[in-house]
């Protein structure tokens, strides 16, 4: 099967093509045209923006199913206040050309967050205060759109909520969680192993979210 990964060029994206790659998968990946990138074997990189509709449309042709790691850039990724650079409405509106593009129960796996939507509740106070007061605020509505999106449509679509990311290595340890506490964690590694995961279950996605920690 052709998976087709967004964001293959980001943490959890690089990842996600490595292993898909490793275990034989076919991938098309789509990367922006001015971001240093090297392919795998197995890999076509298709270089555009995922705005463009058209230039999605193309790069869905042939594919089985889809994993989207995009997520917004800040200035400074490491200094959560520091002002957003990517479209505010980035993955909220890429969801919505694939609804269009893609056809009806194609699997879909998206990277969302721990405490999006109802999970919010469920977050320790540090996580709630970002939230709150910088710009991982926008970045969590637009995931919250994202998914509302993918919920109104026909894909069979899992949007993955991670706690906090790190850069450790693969522990294959990842388990479903209801709280996400201060010190809950999962390495990029491990949220791609779970996605690629994903992709071979063999019946529908329900329900639709997961909150994962390793
Ligand atoms: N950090 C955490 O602790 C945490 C926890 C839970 C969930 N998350 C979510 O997980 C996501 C993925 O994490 P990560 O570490 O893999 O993020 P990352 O390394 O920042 O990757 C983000 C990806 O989105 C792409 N992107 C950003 N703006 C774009 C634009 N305007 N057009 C096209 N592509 C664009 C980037 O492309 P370029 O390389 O071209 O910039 C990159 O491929 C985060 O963005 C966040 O929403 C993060």
């Amino acid at each position: 099967m052709r998976i087709l990964v967004l964001g293959a060029s980001g943490g959890c994206g690089k990842e996600v093509v490595k292993q898909a790659t490793s275990k034989g998968y076919e991938i098309t990946s789509v990367v922006r045209p001015q971001t240093e990138y090297e392919a795998h074997e197995g890999e076509t990189v298709l270089r555009g923006s995922v705005l463009d509709k058209e230039f999605l449309q193309r790069a869905v042709k042939d594919v089985g199913a889809v994993i989207s790691c995009l997520g917004l850039n800040r200035k400074n990724q490491t200094n959560p206040w520091s002002d957003i650079v990517s479209p505010v409405n980035l993955t909220s509106e890429v969801a919505s050309h694939l609804v269009e593009l893609l056809s009806p129960k194609t699997k879909v796996v998206v990277i969302s967050a721990g405490g999006v939507h109802e999970s919010f509740s469920e977050t320790n106070l540090m996580i709630r205060f970002l939230i709150r007061t910088s710009s991982l605020g926008p970045a969590y509505r637009d995931l919250e759109n994202m998914e509302e999106i993918l919920h109104d449509s026909d894909l069979d679509w899992l949007a993955v909520r991670p706690v906090t990311l790190t850069n450790g290595t693969v522990t294959n340890k990842v388990k479903i969680t209801v709280r996400y506490s201060l010190f809950s964690t999962i390495s990029r590694g491990d949220v791609a192993a779970w996605m690629l995961d994903a992709l071979e279950r063999k019946v529908a996605f329900h329900p639709h979210t997961e909150m994962i920690r390793a």
